[in-house]
């Protein structure tokens, strides 16, 4: 390279560096004087935290604290706690959740499983109660202008549960009417109408809840439990959670898990075997696997002493066969990872809760449905894992129980603090997109930052 043009390079570096310099400061200028944008208020957490900061540094859990501010729309209590029989006193809309021991209780049984809702609501509520200790991973703010995300407090697998009949002279469930009326109020509101929805956070644990109004309402994140029942237009990946079921087994206790040899059976599966959809590969391996005789292959539902006898059965077992059923996803696989018995995966569309933080090939196998079906392949597999193969994914299974309990108050780590990081995680996506849409329309944007 000649003296000349080294020169000439020289010159442009810095006047590349300087320009850089001058646009950052003057970005940092533009930003912090639009607050009210709810794009520039995702920018100032990601390249400006500095107040955010602070607050961290003087805090115990440094690394997600507060992160997420989260505005509860005053849902009447028919959308959320009223179906629970929770009866509002006087003008309040929340119960108060200052005594954990008069918390509306959720109750037992199948509908647990999709109780999703319900745990982050009561975990909202409880952060704007100093008495109640729980990770800071989200917040509560009343101004929506101040908030990452808009959730709606609508409890719809429990109104798909308990109000999805057509009784009496009724023409219509309540369950379809409330979702009328939450698609005709959210529609209305200019926390809406701001980004056409895709800052609202709504719940549809269950694979049929929210029927009527998943369409009307697709912009938003869900939180779900699979996308089986969605069109992709509907729910994808790109934004939305995926959570975990309920388990409804009792989580067994690391220091009372049975160890490699006192696990009896090799491979344990109880549940319905005849489904529709991508089920029949049930039927398919039920005929391949019945005669094993350490398998442990059978027809059985979860009532009457059901579950405690699958929590015996998973807590004896090496390995637990989650099998598509007429949805990818179920509760099994939750109930096998507290009964620290190694999932076995055989269900080529499912998805799986909090993967971007959690490498699920740690503490489960997943076999292609294709390779399951063929015989002798499942039984000459799991028989070939070693005892200290089997081991370092029991191991492994203890340590990522703690992310599958719903807790209240929640603890750090645990399933509702998950679905929060997970919320934050997609917003960082969710920006991207506003920001490509906002393209050609920096003339809007900029007016309204003046306006305000
Ligand atoms: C919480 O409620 C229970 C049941 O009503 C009561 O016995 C207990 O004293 C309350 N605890 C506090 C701290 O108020
Ligand atoms: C439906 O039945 C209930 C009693 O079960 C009655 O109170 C109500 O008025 C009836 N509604 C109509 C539209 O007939
Ligand atoms: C195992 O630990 C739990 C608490 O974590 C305790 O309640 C239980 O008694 C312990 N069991 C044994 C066998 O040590
Ligand atoms: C409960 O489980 C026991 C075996 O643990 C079985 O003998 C009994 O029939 C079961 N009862 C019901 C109602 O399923």
């Amino acid at each position: 390279m000649s003296e000349k043009s080294m020169i000439s390079s020289k010159l442009l570096f810095y006047t590349i560096t300087v320009s850089t310099l001058l646009f950052i400061v003057s970005s940092l200028f533009f930003l912090q004087r639009s607050d009210s944008s709810f794009t520039s208020s995702l920018v100032r957490k990601l390249i400006l935290p500095s107040t955010d900061l602070k607050n961290e540094q003087t805090d115990a859990k440094p690394v997600s604290c507060g992160v997420l501010k989260v505005f509860m729309y005053d849902l009447p209590s028919e959308f959320h706690f009223g179906l629970l029989n929770w009866h509002k006193k006087g003008s309040e809309t929340w119960p108060s959740v200052k005594n954990v021991s008069t918390v509306p209780s959720y109750p037992g049984g199948l509908n647990r499983q999709h109780s999703v809702e319900y745990w982050l609501t009561l975990d909202l509520l409880a952060s704007e109660t100093p008495e109640v200790k729980r990770p800071c991973s989200a917040m509560r703010v009343k101004n929506s202008k101040e908030a990452d995300i808009v959730f709606v407090p609508f409890f719809s697998s429990l109104s798909y549960n308990r109000k999805s009949k057509v009784s009496g002279n009724e023409t219509t469930s309540v369950d379809r009417l409330l979702q009328e009326r939450l698609v005709e109020f959210l529609k209305s509101r200019d926390e809406w109408k701001r980004f056409g929805g895709k800052d609202h956070l709504i719940v549809a644990h269950h694979p049929n809840s929210l029927l009527y109004a998943r369409n009307s309402l697709g912009s938003a994140m869900f939180v779900l439990s699979d996308f089986g029942r969605y069109p992709s237009s509907i729910a994808n990946l790109e934004k939305d959670v995926i959570a975990p079921y309920v388990h409804v087994v009792k989580t067994v206790s690391n220091n009372e898990s049975a160890s490699f040899e006192k696990r009896p059976v090799l491979a344990y599966f109880q549940g319905a075997i005849y489904r529709k959809d991508g089920g029949t590969i049930r039927q398919e391996l039920y005929n391949l696997l019945k005669d094993e005789k350490d398998v442990h292959f059978a027809f059985g539902t979860v009532r009457g002493n059901g579950t405690k006898q699958t929590g015996k059965g998973m807590a004896s077992s090496k390995f637990c066969l989650n099998i598509a059923g007429d949805t990818p996803s179920s509760n099994r696989l939750f109930d096998s990872i507290v009964s620290h018995c190694v999932p076995v995966i055989i269900s080529d569309q499912i998805e799986l809760p909090f993967e971007d933080t959690l490498d699920y090939s740690g503490f489960s196998v997943f076999v292609h449905s294709s390779e399951a079906v063929k015989k002798g392949f499942l039984v000459t597999l799991l028989r070939g894992v070693t005892e200290d193969q089997w081991r370092k994914k029991w191991e492994r299974l203890k340590e990522v129980v703690r992310y599958f309990e719903y807790r209240f108050p929640s603890q750090p780590g645990d399933s509702v603090d998950m679905i929060w990081s997970a919320v934050s995680h997609k917003l960082a996506s969710l920006q991207f997109d506003v920001h490509r849409k906002n393209r050609y329309r920096r003339a809007e944007v900029f007016e309204r930052s003046l306006s305000t």
